[in-house]
């Protein structure tokens, strides 16, 4: 029998942020350290969704490469038989079961995820607490741009992304909570429709179980405590990048906005989410770490964030300059070959049925 596949992406239109470890790299190391042998995993770059908003494309290549990087160097094995990583845009499937899944998406379900930014933009920090989409929004707008088609589109994209790899588990951020419900709801549309399909990724619930948190993760700005942590250029301050030099990190941690409580104590992200949001990623990056705060003020508290911070930076950037950009480069190639036949077996079945091919 195949073995069951977890599976996430990464966009690669900018760099990696603590966000993004947190919440889709270190839950990816962790799970092929928990399962090796057991699952497949395949870790992905999709650059055909990098610019659904404005980018520099000049520079879109080798960010790539360089986001490809940092998952070894955060720790993903990729000597690990079992374990695949791609480009998207080299396999010319994902494109080709987007058109044929667009067909079956209906206009008024990503309308609901469009209008649901609009309302979240009018809305302010709740609405905006679901969904990443309204930090695209905003960039566009600063841009000066309007929406182009891709935005609208993408989840459907995501969507073949997921589903031609059969893959169960998805871990992801909260932020993409709502693609992978509509991932799932499209699966079991086409299923009812042509038979067994798709694979259908776990519930969310049952996601959060098997990556070992209750909820996705969701890190938010060390500026504005109510948004999360985004790639956004309007947000300097409350990011932290993984590029950061440590002490300009340290900087930030210490700076980072709370509230006039003098003790750590055992903070909510409904009263105090700042420092919460400390809290929380002091228990990601080192667990155990948090165990005696609760009495520290919030000086001592935040030297003791700041310094696990730029140790883990130190750590990664250590790391990073030691990958091996050939093997890498090997290992990637060999991975779009054997991912490329698997994609295609799956649009084929999906052709079949939809009439596109002989049965
Ligand atoms: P992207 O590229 O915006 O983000 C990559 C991953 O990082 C997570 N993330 C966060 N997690 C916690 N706190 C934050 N502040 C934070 N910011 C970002 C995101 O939730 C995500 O897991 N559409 C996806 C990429 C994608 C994908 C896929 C993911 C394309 N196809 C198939 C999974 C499976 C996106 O734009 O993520």
């Amino acid at each position: 029998m195949n073995k069951e596949v977890i599976l996430t992406g990464l966009r690669s239109n900018d760099e990696f942020h603590l966000g993004n470890y947190l919440g889709a790299i270190l839950p990816m190391v962790k799970l092929q350290q928990k399962h090796a042998g057991e699952y497949q995993l395949n870790m992905f770059i999709p650059d055909l969704h990098s610019f659904t908003t404005p980018i520099d494309h000049g520079t879109l290549y080798d960010q790539t490469h360089q986001n490809l990087k940092v998952f070894v160097a955060a720790g993903l094995d990729i000597d690990q038989p079992d374990t695949f990583i791609y480009r998207q845009s080299y396999i010319p499937a994902h494109s080709e079961l987007t058109w044929i899944l667009d067909c079956f998406t209906y206009l008024g379900e990503l309308n609901r995820m469009t209008q649901f930014k609009d309302k979240a933009a009018k809305a302010g920090n709740d609405a905006e607490q679901i969904t990443s989409d309204i930090e695209r929004v905003k960039e566009m707008m600063l841009a000066g741009g309007t929406a182009n088609v891709g935005l609208f589109n993408y989840p459907v994209l995501m969507a073949a992304d997921i589903l031609l790899y059969g893959a169960k588990y998805v871990p992801v951020g909260e932020d993409q909570r709502q693609h992978l419900e509509f991932t799932r709801d499209l699966a079991e549309r086409f299923n009812k429709r042509f038979g067994e399909m798709f694979v259908l990724p776990a519930t969310i619930k049952e996601q959060a179980k098997f990556v070992g948190t209750q909820e996705p993760v969701r890190i938010r700005s060390l500026r504005n405590p109510d948004r999360k942590m985004s790639k956004s250029i309007d947000d300097p301050a409350g990011t932290i990048m993984l590029s950061d030099k440590p002490e300009e990190a340290a900087k930030k941690i210490m700076t980072a906005t709370t509230d006039n409580q003098a003790k750590v104590g055992s903070p909510d992200f409904e009263s105090r989410p700042g420092i919460a949001n400390l809290l929380q990623i002091l228990k990601l990056l080192s667990p155990g770490s948090e165990a005696n705060v609760s009495e520290m003020n919030y000086e001592d508290f935040k030297q003791l964030v700041a310094k696990n911070v730029s140790a883990f930076l130190s750590n990664l950037h250590a790391k990073l300059k030691a990958v091996d950009d050939r093997e890498l480069m090997q290992k990637l190639e060999a991975d779009e070959l054997a991912m490329r036949q698997v994609a295609e077996a799956t649009l084929l079945k999906v052709q079949k049925a939809v009439g596109l091919r002989p049965l």
